[in-house]
């Protein structure tokens, strides 16, 4: 099993270009089972996840062409609309391809994505909005099997809270079915918009994408189309917060500013100097001691769940401002502990972890527990003094293309080993 070795302490200089992002590139891919015309997207990220989705694609019927990061899909005949175990259990959100399959297909089979590292994450709200759009859903042998054989209905979808990807997942559904949807309480998230700007260019009629209230006008039919995935705004917050916990000077380049204001509100008050350099280009700078800044996780805009363990490793080193740091409300602190075998001082209380920023973290042996977990854990070990080897590396490489070799091109001393 693979594993990254780093010494920690040198500060990280120079440029770093940001991948087309992941949790754009599932939806997008899930969105050419919707025709049965090529659809050529550009800027997949080249990590396991996405591996993973074209292993579903293929097996669903589609042809698929992947020439780095360009991928063509044809959906012409779906011979197998489901979404097997082996493959759900590896990637929930192998669950994207429930909306479009019933809807193009009339039927779909979906592995129930069972608990995982980062807690259960079921997928009835999706369940509940197909079958206000009319489909018949039953669950049975761990699967859900819908059915809708006379097409799905526009109607009006209520989400009781928000979820990224069942709004992806009716969104994509709702542009084939007949009449009008209208999707309330919907997920805002940059990803959704990038998904309502490829289905458009399908030629799906979407308004409001980008805002809680979003409009699909249902087509009989959609047709091919070229796309260019956006940045992976995950990756470049966490290349930011790379940057100020080494106390370098870098460039993140390909980015998306807008996406990243959350965290570079947070960073500021920190402490950190971060500026925008160019249209797409984020230049991070830190030199002293961070401040402790609270944070919450919420849905975009606000702070990213995705982006809480890397802020905490960064939090373990700030000093002690007003108040301490804490971090809520997240089930997903399993990098805690690891952490703290590093050296960091974090108090777990119910949804909260309560970080007293400390002088140093030394180098130790880690095991990441989830994607955004590794991260963290890799954050800290560009920082800590001596030898950090984080085990289990598999998680990283599910969302980030790559991810020594760019740190090491920008100084980090890192290296894969088995
Ligand atoms: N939820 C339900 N029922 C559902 C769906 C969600 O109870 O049917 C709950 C979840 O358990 C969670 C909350 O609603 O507590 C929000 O989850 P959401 O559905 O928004 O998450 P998701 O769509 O499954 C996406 C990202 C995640 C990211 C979350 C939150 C993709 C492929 N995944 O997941 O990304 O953490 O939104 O922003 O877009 C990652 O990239 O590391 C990752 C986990």
């Amino acid at each position: 099993m693979d594993k990254f070795r780093i010494q920690g302490g040198r500060p990280l200089e120079g440029e770093i270009a940001i991948s087309g992002a992941k949790n754009s590139a599932l939806p997008a891919l899930a969105a050419c089972l919707l025709t049965d015309e090529p659809v050529k997207l550009r800027r997949i990220p080249q990590v396991r996840d996405i591996a993973t989705m074209l292993k579903l694609l293929k097996r669903i019927g589609a042809q698929v062409d992947s020439n780095g990061e360009c991928v063509t899909v044809r959906a012409q005949k779906l011979d197998r609309p489901e979404a097997p175990y082996e493959l759900v259990k590896t990637m929930r959100a192998s669950s994207l391809v429930l909306g479009p399959l019933v809807a193009r297909t009339g039927r779909a089979k979906v592995s129930m994505p069972g608990g995982c590292a980062i807690g259960s994450r079921p997928i009835n709200l999706h369940v509940s909005a197909l079958e206000q759009l009319g489909a018949r859903l039953r669950q049975s042998h761990g699967y859900v099997k819908a059915e809708a054989p006379d097409g799905l209905q526009g109607t009006t979808v209520q989400f009781d809270r928000i979820t990224v990807t069942g709004t992806e997942d009716v969104l994509m559904a709702a542009a084939l079915a007949k009449g009008e949807t209208v999707i309330h309480n919907a997920a805002r998230e940059p990803e959704v918009q990038d998904l309502a700007a490829l289905l458009s260019k399908m030629g799906a009629r979407i308004e409001g994408a980008g805002t809680p209230v979003i409009r699909v006008e249902g087509v009989g039919k959609l047709h091919g189309a070229e796309h260019t995935i956006i940045a992976d705004r995950i990756e470049a917050g966490t290349f930011l917060i790379a940057g100020a916990i080494t106390r370098g000077n870098l460039l993140v380049t390909g980015c998306v500013p807008e996406h990243l204001g959350a965290l570079v509100v947070k960073m500021r008050q920190a402490g950190a100097e971060v500026s925008e350099a160019g249209a797409d280009e984020l230049r991070v700078r830190a030199s002293d001691r961070l401040r402790s800044t609270d944070i919450t996780t919420e849905e975009y805009p606000g702070f990213a769940t995705d982006l809480q363990a890397q802020y905490m490793a960064l939090m373990t080193l700030a000093s002690r401002h007003d108040r301490l740091p804490s971090f809520q409300p997240d089930v997903r602190f399993m990098h805690a502990l690891e952490l703290a075998r590093m050296g960091a001082d974090i108090r777990l209380e119910g949804r909260q972890a309560i970080v007293t920023g400390v002088a140093e973290l030394t180098g130790a042996e880690v095991l990441a527990s989830d994607l955004r977990a590794s991260a963290s854990l890799v954050l800290a070990g560009l920082v800590a003094r001596g030898e950090t080897v984080v085990d289990r590396v598999y998680h990283i490489d599910r969302g980030y293309e790559k991810i020594e070799e760019k740190l090491a091109r920008v100084g980090a001393q890192i290296e894969r080993v088995d």
